[in-house]
């Protein structure tokens, strides 16, 4: 009778370790999908000189923007600033040597996305999008006099081959699609040509979805947050399940002989294992609390999975 006990608990344990490292995997996907974006304002590849950018860290608490050859730019932590979702930086007066690639160092050693940015002393710029452009979205791309902010006579090219001219400097592209990738450059006749910048599109759309283990989570379409839903839903309900049978057949085993055992047991039985009470994944807090028990209680849990840690 008593290794019967055992028997059930060992069941137990190891519904509760099953669970456990299910929302562990979870919570480390959550990680990953919770990718650190940069985002720009304005958000453009052209600047002149003398103008401010200011580059957004979103997901992290302190922006430190990396330039492909100058290295962590200084000038951050005089203007670094946190925001709802991050923090931010902003880049006064950049020159020309302030052109190239940035991204920052997210925690834990990753990078973030990357912009390309042109900074022009020249007459004209070409005012393009230095983010990436979801696929159906209307693009519009602006030719500009340095001298004048009135309307301009520019003619715009793709890979180098003219493909419009526009008396108000501006070329607007409806639902584009992934054909109107590529480079672009415009030309203000009597001003000068601007910089060549890439344009680019990107397929779908990126959805805000709440998870357990973040309040708020940018799955991109190709982690469907069905899938992970439906997934955790069907390992709670097996789990819910077996916590179910395992308690019933305990119960017929237990009390027909002895009333104490019994009772004992299914006070374990309850406190190790309360659904309810793992589902906490969003604080912290709570889930090293849980842990902690499972670990002190599950006893052969800690020896047998040592590496279910956590800080
Ligand atoms: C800002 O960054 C520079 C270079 O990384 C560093 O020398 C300086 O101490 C930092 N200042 C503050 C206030 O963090
Ligand atoms: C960094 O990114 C890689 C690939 O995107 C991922 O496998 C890894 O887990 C990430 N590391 C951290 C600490 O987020
Ligand atoms: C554009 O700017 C240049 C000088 O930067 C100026 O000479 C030219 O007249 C301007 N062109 C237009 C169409 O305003
Ligand atoms: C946008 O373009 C795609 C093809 O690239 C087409 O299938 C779709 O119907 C277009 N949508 C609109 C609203 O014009
Ligand atoms: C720029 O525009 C002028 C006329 O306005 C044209 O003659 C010239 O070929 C264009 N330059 C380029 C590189 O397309």
């Amino acid at each position: 009778m008593f290794s019967q006990q055992q028997d059930n608990m060992e069941v137990t344990a190891l519904c509760t370790k099953l669970l456990l490292i299910v929302m562990m995997l979870l919570c480390e996907q959550d990680h990953k999908v919770n990718a650190a974006s940069l985002l720009i304002h304005p958000n453009r590849a052209q600047f002149f000189v003398y103008e401010a950018i200011t580059f957004y860290c979103e997901g992290v608490s302190y922006c430190e923007i990396v330039h492909e050859s100058k290295g962590q730019i200084s000038s951050c932590n005089k203007t670094n600033k946190r925001t709802s979702t991050g923090s931010s930086c902003t880049i006064t007066n950049v020159y020309t040597d302030d052109s190239g690639k940035y991204w920052f160092d997210a925690e834990g050693g990753n990078k973030s996305n990357s912009v390309n940015i042109i900074v022009s002393d020249g007459s004209v710029i070409l005012e393009i999008p230095a983010l990436p452009v979801m696929k159906g979205e209307t693009v519009t791309l602006r030719c500009r006099n340095k001298t004048t902010s009135s309307q301009i006579l520019a003619h715009f090219y793709h890979y180098g081959e003219w493909i419009i001219s526009s008396s108000t400097g501006n070329m607007i592209m409806y639902n584009v699609s992934k054909s109107d990738e590529g480079l672009y450059k415009c030309n203000n006749s009597g001003a000068g040509e601007s910089a060549e910048s890439w344009l680019i599109i990107k397929d779908g759309q990126t959805e805000t979805v709440s998870f357990p283990c973040k309040e708020t989570v940018v799955f991109s379409p190709s982690f469907n947050p069905w899938i992970i839903s439906t997934v955790l839903f069907a390992v709670l309900l097996v789990f819910v399940g077996l916590l179910h049978f395992v308690r019933s057949y305990w119960h017929r085993v237990v009390s027909a002989p002895r009333s104490e055992s019994g009772s004992t047991g299914n006070q374990t039985g309850s406190e190790s294992v309360n659904p309810t009470s793992l589902w906490c994944c969003n604080k912290k807090k709570q889930k090293q609390k849980v842990l902690e028990r499972e670990l002190t209680e599950g006893g052969a849990l800690k020896d047998k999975f040592p590496s279910l840690i956590v800080n």
